[in-house]
């Protein structure tokens, strides 16, 4: 099939280089000229595992091709695809639709004959109607066409691997033609294929993502009870995984979530809610939840430093939203270290892949961005953990000893092995555990906390 995918961000770039992978001819369409060069020299905007060799492989084949301009792009295209971001509004919560609905415009100016417009970024119930309208309003008289809504349920990370591997593909669309052009584009996928109305294609997107949000948030306020009343949220979330019913995904509590997607996805299905005259209540517990789940976490750095960081060092490892990416949108690593700073903390960081973009938030104002892990650690007074890449869970424990001054770790995403880091002589500050200087021994009635501020 000819494809052309409007858009070359995490959704669109990913899109159109393993659609061109799967055999189709697919253009890729963007009006950012510098960003279309960058790709086509194998130089990716995003790091994504896997993503430069499929799109470099495929250029090669001459399956891909990348332009500025929609209206060649779109040329004797079966399905356009609208891979263009919908950023939270900051006032209101809801998504910022200009960009869809400028490009929908755009298309039906340049509808060639029969085309698919289906819609691939999130996008609030009822857009893809709006996008009809416009479409229709803008394509010359007579030209035919239809709408589908294909939600993508890509993690960052894995992107290249879940377009592969998916349970399911949801289809909204409202002809037969429709539903056929874009299922024969998965039909080869081992996955459900759901076939649905717009509206519920829609709002399966919102569901999934809000809900992954609920479990996440969920076990963050698990955490809180464990660690005060001696239990270990992992243990915890393992047991209760295991039940098929529950799933034992999205149950690691943390320093809460972020991302591009979960925090602005939360917030624009409440803002559907309360547009549709209704208060969803769970749904702002989990936004409040996620909110206060990093200061649960400061909480222990400044129960043990007391409120002022001067003079202090602190060696954060840590900074993208989640492990294996460079993407620091949202990231709560970011806004821990913002606020360690904020106490007047001098601030020692390392991440794998999160480095420049960090920098670029972050400046350089008591920051000194180090190159490895241990490094990082030389002569500080404590250690954050704050990203869950897996190379942090297998610090070398005498090593880090060796190099920090103090003798006190915060583990904000439980990586770490409870028993060896007390072992090796730590304070450990974990989420959701009795440790040595967790919250236990405070709700006990005890004093047992080992805290040692020196
Ligand atoms: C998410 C959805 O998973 C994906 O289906 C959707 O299309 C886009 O949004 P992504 O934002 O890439 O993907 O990351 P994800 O792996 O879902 O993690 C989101 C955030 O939740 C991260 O900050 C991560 O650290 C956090 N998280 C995740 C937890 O704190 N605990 C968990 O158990 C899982």
């Amino acid at each position: 099939m000819k494809l052309c995918v409007v858009g070359t961000g995490y959704v669109g770039l990913v899109g159109a280089a393993v659609f061109a992978d799967w055999g189709n001819e697919v253009v890729g369409v963007d009006i950012d000229e510098e960003k279309i060069k960058k790709i086509q020299s194998g130089e990716m905007p995003i790091y994504e595992p896997g993503l430069a060799e499929i799109v470099l492989d495929n250029i090669d084949q001459g399956r891909l091709t990348f332009t500025t301009s929609l209206a060649k792009g779109m040329k004797d295209a079966d399905l356009v695809f609208i891979c263009v971001g919908t950023p939270q509004d900051d006032k209101t919560g809801a998504a910022n639709l200009s960009a869809v609905l400028g490009v929908a415009a755009e298309i039906g100016g340049n509808l060639d004959g029969y085309k698919v417009v289906v819609t691939k970024s999130t996008v609030p119930v009822g857009t893809n109607e709006r996008v009809k309208q416009i479409v229709r309003e803008n394509a010359p008289k007579g030209a035919h066409f239809d709408v589908a809504s294909n939600p993508e349920f890509l993690r960052e990370g894995s992107s290249v691997e879940d377009m592969n591997v998916t349970d399911r593909v949801v289809i909204g669309a409202e002809s037969e033609k429709a539903f056929e052009k874009v299922k024969s584009l998965y039909d080869h996928l081992n996955a459900v294929i759901v076939e649905t109305d717009l509206r519920s294609a829609e709002m399966i997107k919102y569901a999934s993502n809000s809900f992954l949000a609920t479990k996440i948030s969920f076990i963050n306020e698990m955490a809180q009870i464990c660690e005060r009343a001696g239990a270990d949220v992992s243990e915890v979330a393992y047991g209760m995984g295991l039940d098929k019913r529950v799933g034992k995904y999205f149950l690691r509590a943390g320093i809460g979530y972020g991302g591009s997607c979960f925090p602005k996805d939360v917030a624009a299905l409440y803002k559907t809610s309360t547009d549709k005259a209704y208060d969803f209540k769970l749904l702002r517990s989990v936004m409040e939840v996620n909110e206060n789940q990093r200061h649960y976490f400061m909480d222990k750095v400044t129960d043990y430093f007391g409120m002022n960081l001067d003079g202090k060092t602190i060696a954060c490892l840590g900074l993208a939203f989640k492990s294996n990416t460079d993407d620091i949108r949202e990231s709560v690593s970011i806004k821990i270290v913002q606020a360690l700073r904020g106490l007047g903390a001098k601030i020692k960081a390392y991440d794998p892949k999160a480095m420049e973009n960090a920098q670029g938030v972050l400046g350089d104002f008591g920051i000194e961005y180090g190159e490895g892990i241990y490094e990082v650690m030389k002569d500080a007074d404590g250690l954050c953990l704050l990203t869950e890449w897996s190379q942090f869970g297998e610090l070398d424990l005498e090593r880090v000893k060796q190099e920090m001054k103090g003798k006190v770790i915060f583990d904000g995403r439980n990586l770490l092995d409870k028993e060896a880091v007390e072992k090796a002589g730590f304070t450990y500050f974990a989420i959701g555990k009795r440790t040595n200087g967790g919250e236990y021994g405070r709700f006990e009635g005890g004093s047992a906390i080992l805290k040692d501020a020196s």
